[in-house]
């Protein structure tokens, strides 16, 4: 466990966060495929449907991860999750996935990704069946009873 990990643990809040907050293109950025600047918008754009809602992880001020989802029924869709780079690998994507599932207990929770980021959700207890994107890429559906 490293010190940053032990310094930002401490201090980490998890609340909503708006689409029009100027921190967040810079923090989803990473989730999104051939992230344009005007595809990042468009994408931040998308959330403002009442289904749909973005939780960010702060230390202080600063933005340094994020889940967006939307919710049709008993299934929730995770349809971005990602932490800065230099935030990456201390929990933060964890404690994001553990506030939806506290949000949302007897729901399922399903999600969409890729060979890098399959075992994050395999470790946070998903089962992940693989497919052929459209581009002969793999791909990996992952859900998660609650
Ligand atoms: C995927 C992502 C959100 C994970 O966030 P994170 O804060 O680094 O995750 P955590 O620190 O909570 O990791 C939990 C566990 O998953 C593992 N893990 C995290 N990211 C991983 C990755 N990309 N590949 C494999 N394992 C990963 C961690 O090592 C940890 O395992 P451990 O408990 O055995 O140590 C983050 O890596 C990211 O933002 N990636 C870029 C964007 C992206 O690819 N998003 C997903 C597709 S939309």
């Amino acid at each position: 466990m490293s010190l940053l990990f032990m310094n930002a643990e401490n201090k980490i809040t998890i609340k909503s966060v708006s689409i029009d907050d100027a921190r967040l293109p810079a923090v989803i950025h990473d989730a999104i495929g051939n992230p344009s600047p005007d595809k990042v918008l468009e994408v931040i754009g998308s959330y403002k449907n009442s289904d749909h809602s973005i939780t960010g992880a702060f230390i202080g001020n600063i933005l340094v991860g994020i889940l967006g989802l939307y919710k049709t029924s008993e299934v929730i869709t995770i349809r971005h999750i990602s932490v800065l780079q230099d935030f990456q690998k201390q929990g933060i994507g964890t404690l994001l996935l553990e506030e939806v599932k506290k949000q949302y207990k007897g729901c399922k929770i399903v999600a969409e990704t890729d060979t890098e980021s399959v075992d994050f959700y395999a470790k946070s207890g998903f089962t992940c069946h693989e497919f052929k994107g459209p581009y002969g890429n793999l791909r990996y559906e992952c859900e998660l009873n609650l």
